[in-house]
C-alpha cells in the first residue's frame, strides 16, 4: 500500500492528513504553527504518519498548502488553500458549490464545479475582522477558552450590536458593553453576527449556490455555524474533518500523483505569495 500526504501549513494552525489509496484518512494532525513554520511543517506530518502507524518510506507523494506551502520541505509540490479546500470540499460533500473557509487570518469564500475546479473566489482584504483571530481576542477580553465560544454565545437571548470591523478593537469594545452591563453571552453573539454578516456579504460576491460547505478552524465552533446558517437561511455542510480540509484536499491532490504518476497541475489559484 503506498499512501498519499497533505500539510496545511495555516497562518495560525497546521494541519497534516495521510489518506490510502482508497482515499480514507489514516492519519491526521493539528498544530499552533507558531514562530518556527518549517518546524510546524514537520512536526505536524510526523504525528499523522505516527497516528497511522506509517513509514515516511510509504508514502508516495507529499502536496504542501496554506500560506507556508513553500516551507513544507519534505513536499513535492505545492497547492493553493483554495483549489485544496474546494477538493476537499467536494470529495466529502459531493454537491458543495460554494465553500466558505474561516482560518485564523483569512476568510475565503468559493466556487466549485461538480468535479471541484474552482470557478470563482473572494478573499478578505488583508484584514482579520472576519476570522478567527477577532473571535480570538473576543475570548481573550472575556477570559473564555476558545472551545466555549460557541456554546457560550447559543445561550444569548439579544445580541449586543458590534460595530468595530477592526481586531485591535474588538477588545476594547468588548470591555465597554461588560461596563455597561452587557451579558457575556448577548456580547458574544454580536461577535458571532457581525463575523456573518461580512462573511455572507464576501460569499455573495462569489455568488451563494447549493450546497455550502464551512471548513476551516472556525467551522469547530457551533455559534458561527448557527449565525452563518441564520443569516444564509439553509444549513451549512459540516463534519470534524472540516478543520482539516485544505489538507485533505492536498493529499487528494497528492493521491493523484501516486495513481498516475503525474504530479499535482501546479496552480495559483488565490495565490498571494
Ligand atoms: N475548537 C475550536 N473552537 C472554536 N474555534 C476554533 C477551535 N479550534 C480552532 N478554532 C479557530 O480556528 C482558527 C484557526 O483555523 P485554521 O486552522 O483554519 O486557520 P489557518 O489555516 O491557520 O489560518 P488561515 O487559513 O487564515 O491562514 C483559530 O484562530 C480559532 O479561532
Ligand atoms: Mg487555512
Amino acid at each position: 500500500m503506498t499512501y498519499a500526504a497533505g500539510v496545511d501549513v495555516g497562518s495560525t494552525q497546521t494541519k497534516a492528513i495521510v489518506i490510502d489509496e482508497d482515499r480514507r484518512i489514516v492519519g491526521r494532525s493539528l498544530i499552533d504553527t507558531g514562530a518556527n513554520v518549517i518546524q510546524a511543517a514537520e512536526s505536524s506530518y510526523v504525528d499523522a504518519l505516527r497516528q497511522g502507524n506509517i513509514d515516511e518510506e510509504e508514502v508516495g507523494y507529499v502536496v504542501g498548502t496554506g500560506y507556508g506551502r513553500f516551507r513544507v520541505t519534505f513536499g513535492n509540490s505545492q497547492v493553493t488553500e483554495i483549489s485544496c479546500h474546494g477538493r476537499g470540499a467536494v470529495h466529502l460533500f459531493p454537491d458543495t458549490r460554494t465553500v466558505v473557509d474561516m482560518g485564523g487570518q483569512d476568510t475565503k469564500a468559493i466556487s466549485v464545479s461538480a468535479d471541484g475546479e474552482i470557478t470563482d473566489f473572494c478573499m478578505n482584504d488583508k484584514c482579520a475582522a472576519g476570522t478567527g483571530r477577532f473571535l480570538g481576542a473576543a475570548a481573550e477580553a472575556l477570559d473564555i477558552p476558545l472551545d466555549d465560544l460557541g456554546p457560550v454565545s447559543l445561550q444569548s437571548t439579544k445580541a449586543t450590536k458590534i460595530s468595530t470591523t477592526c481586531t485591535v478593537f474588538a477588545e476594547s469594545e468588548v470591555l465597554a458593553w461588560i461596563g455597561k452591563g452587557k451579558k457575556i453571552e448577548d456580547i458574544l453573539w454580536g461577535v458571532h453576527t457581525s463575523i456573518a454578516s461580512r462573511s455572507v456579504a464576501l460569499m455573495r460576491r462569489v455568488g451563494i449556490h447549493d450546497e455550502i460547505t464551512f471548513t476551516g478552524g472556525v467551522s469547530r465552533n457551533g455559534g458561527m455555524v448557527k449565525a452563518l446558517s441564520d443569516r444564509l437561511e439553509k444549513p451549512l455542510n459540516i463534519s470534524d474533518d472540516c478543520h482539516y480540509m485544505g489538507a485533505l484536499g492536498a493529499a487528494l491532490f497528492a493521491l493523484d500523483n501516486v495513481m498516475t504518476g503525474r504530479a499535482p497541475v501546479a496552480d495559483n489559484v488565490g495565490a498571494t505569495s
